[in-house]
């Protein structure tokens, strides 16, 4: 069977990552590549009623194990309907966040474990990692500043986060990269947005 290529795309708020991804699914068009891009957790509606639960405002009370498990549920779904069917034809998939958001996010950020947060995720991935993972650092402070100048953008339960959770994060996201150098490439996410795409597109030449 003929397999695509599962590119995943990482970073804390306000990292830049659906410019990035916009800008290279039309790079790769261009280059004749059949590319979908699409998000976690969403991407398929059973998984964005999911989103819906799990980004509510009004769901304080969410437990942090509930909270990684519908992540991993929205995942097990939008894996099986979306992504896989399309890497098996031979396409890119380009992903708005995957594992590596809840190992960050809900392993190291909300302090379940990493190898807690792993464990759940195997059962729901079932090994199917992304061939390339390309996570956008940008310091807090930078990605907060952006997010709130961005005004049409929707605040969700996450953003309502203060800064040592979104500082937790990046330091979840720099310990998946000293443990998985060669998935995960780090990219500068403070450069200009053409000089981010032209660093992942260098990338994927070199790698494939
Ligand atoms: P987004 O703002 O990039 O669309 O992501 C929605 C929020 O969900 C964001 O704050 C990160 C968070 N998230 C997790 O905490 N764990 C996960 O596994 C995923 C996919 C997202």
């Amino acid at each position: 069977m003929e397999k695509g290529l599962f590119l995943t795309i990482e970073g804390g708020e306000g990292a830049g990552k659906t410019t990035l991804i916009a800008e290279l699914a039309r790079s790769l068009h261009e280059q004749g590549k059949n590319v979908w891009t699409t998000r976690e957790p969403g991407g398929i509606p059973i998984a964005e009623q999911i989103r819906g639960v799990i980004l509510d405002k009004g769901n304080t009370a969410m437990d942090a194990r509930t909270e990684a498990l519908l992540y991993a549920a929205a995942r097990r779904q939008h894996l099986v309907e979306k992504v896989m069917p399309a890497l098996s034809r031979g396409d890119i998939v380009i992903c708005d966040r995957f594992i590596d958001s809840s190992l960050a996010y809900q392993g190291y950020a909300r302090g379940l474990g990493i190898e807690e947060v792993r464990s759940i995720n195997q059962f729901a991935i079932d090994d199917m990692m992304p061939d390339l993972t390309f996570w956008l650092d940008i310091s807090p402070e930078a990605g907060l500043a952006r997010i709130n100048s961005a005004e049409e953008r929707e605040i969700n339960r996450l953003d309502l986060e203060g800064l040592a959770f979104h500082r937790a994060v990046q330091e979840g996201y720099r310990k998946l990269l000293a443990d998985e150098p060669n998935r995960i490439i780090r990219i500068n996410a403070e450069q200009p947005p053409k000089t981010v795409l032209n660093d992942v597109l260098s990338i994927l030449k070199q790698r494939f």
